[in-house]
């Protein structure tokens, strides 16, 4: 049944725009997500009709659906149209944290070896199941809500079954699938079991356009659907020819659109007074005259926040002029700390952190300073004041920081980047890039990176920050829009 108000632009996604917390009085305090996928996403406006679809992720946000009914007050979602889904939580949690942020993203990100090997036992089978009804009660809610023909633009690997479920319920939607993670190369996608290799991508197939955010993951879906489903892949002419996979007798198209910073607000955010007041703590904790290394990451395994530390080491250890004369301000705030393979990462970062300023500190350096706890302003003061910004992800569907840090620079900052990050398709040449895997390397690119002339670092900041906002997030989204519409 379509609902009453049937809305003729929706989006679905996990993660909602907003989140609740109980306070002690037992009212609920609404928070505003940040990021570049809430910002992009919000460009779904406060326009009648235009619906965004979510779950509930904890207590105070089930909390508010309760209190609601599920449609948000427009009073906490900044005037937007927000359903939030009160999914089972043993169902949300084996659907999320089993088979989204373990097996999924594992995939994608190329995150399994020994000892992390997967085991696809009885466990899997129930947390595919909650994956299933996850998927399906998205796709139930999308189906009531959205008007004849209306356009839906569902997000990521938590809803991969969703366009394929949808399709049956509602075949005159258009619906778009966006991943925001790289999608794996077909050797390694063959690692999930047979029939969920198949169910996912049909899933995503079932969508009139998937989108990625470089080309590299498109053709990587591409292949994934002839090697496992023998499906046709369509390509146009030139290396950038459009792509679109022909499977059981009909068509969905792939698109690219490389998600850029937002200029303007992260301009204006970052010249606040509480950014110019981290500044200065940040100004003290480095001492004088010293130049700095900067990295903020969620602490979470593709970010290979361990090597990039080691690469530190390595530098100090071999070029000993550094030492005294440089701080690594890394930024490391917890995610996903519900599955054990995350908290352990998070302790092996703050243990290499330590070690090294065991080994190298001195009454007057602190060659490390590290801090786990999350804060945007504080991100931005260390951004501004970053001489060289480490960005050495294993494997990432794009990475913001490396194009946040250009946009907000005070006096130019060299981006020492991984060529795995999805952002290396548009920065690739004028940053200095490294292979994730290779200490040695990173570590010479750390010493690079703080030599560079202050000219060339400034004259390539320049050319980083504005390939770096060419598709800002409110365009993002609009392109991806009007190429579904279109
Ligand atoms: C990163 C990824 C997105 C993903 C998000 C989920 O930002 O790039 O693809 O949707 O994480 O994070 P969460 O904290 O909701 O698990």
């Amino acid at each position: 049944m379509v609902a009453e108000h049937a809305a003729p632009i929706l989006v679905a996604s996990n993660r909602g725009p907003v989140s609740y917390k109980r306070r002690e009085d037992g009212s609920l305090a609404a928070g505003r997500g940040g990021g570049g996928l809430v910002s992009g996403l919000s460009a779904i406006g406060t326009g009648a009709g235009a619906l965004w679809v979510c779950s509930a992720l904890g207590e105070g946000d089930r909390e508010a659906v309760r209190r609601t009914g599920g449609r948000l007050d427009p009073a906490d979602t900044g005037g937007m149209s927000v359903r939030m889904l009160d999914i089972a939580p043993e169902v949300f949690t084996a659907a999320y944290n089993g088979i989204a942020n373990s097996v999924l993203w594992f995939v994608h990100h190329l995150l399994y070896q020994t000892p992390l090997e997967p085991d696809f036992d009885a466990d899997f089978r129930a947390q595919w199941a909650a994956y299933e009804a996850y998927n399906a009660a998205f796709a139930d809610a999308l189906a009531e809500e959205a008007a004849p023909g209306a356009a839906v633009l569902v997000q990521d690997y938590h809803l991969t079954l969703v366009p394929g479920l949808l399709r049956e319920r509602r075949p005159d939607l258009r619906v778009g699938h966006f991943s925001h993670t790289p999608w794996a190369p077909p050797d390694y996608f063959r690692m999930l079991p047979d029939d969920v290799a198949e169910q996912v991508l049909r899933g995503v197939l079932g969508s009139d356009r998937a989108a990625f955010l470089t080309r590299r993951w498109a053709e990587a879906f591409a292949a994934c659907c002839a090697d496992v489903l023998g499906a046709e892949i369509v390509r146009g002419d030139g290396p950038d020819g459009a792509l679109s996979v022909r499977f059981e007798g009909r068509t969905t198209r792939l698109g690219v659109h490389g998600l850029g910073a937002d200029a303007a607000f992260l301009r204006e955010r970052a010249h606040r007074a509480d950014v110019e007041e981290r500044m200065a703590a940040l100004r003290e904790q480095i001492g004088p005259d010293r130049k700095t290394i900067v990295r903020v990451d969620r602490t979470e395994l593709s970010k290979n926040i361990v090597r990039g530390l080691r690469a530190y080491r390595r530098l100090l250890e071999d070029r000993p002029q550094w030492r005294g004369k440089v701080v690594h301000v890394a930024f490391a705030y917890p995610s996903r700390q519900d599955l054990a393979v995350y908290r352990d990462y998070t302790a092996e970062v703050e243990r290499v952190a330590q070690e090294i300023n065991s080994t190298f500190g001195t009454a007057d350096w602190l060659p490390v300073v590290l801090h786990v706890k999350d804060d945007f302003a504080r991100s931005l003061a260390a951004y501004r004041l970053a001489d060289v910004a480490l960005v050495n992800p294993i494997r990432d569907g794009m990475n913001l920081v490396a194009k946040e840090v250009p946009v907000v620079s005070d006096r130019g900052c060299v981006l020492v980047l991984s060529r795995e990050a999805g952002a290396f398709a548009e920065l690739g040449e004028d940053a200095i890039t490294v292979n994730p895997f290779d200490v040695e390397a990173t570590a010479r690119a750390l010493h690079e990176g703080l030599l560079m002339e202050p000219a060339e670092r400034a004259e390539r900041t320049e050319r980083l920050a504005s390939a770096a906002t060419a598709l800002p997030p409110a365009r993002w989204f609009l392109d991806q829009l009007r190429a579904l519409e279109g």
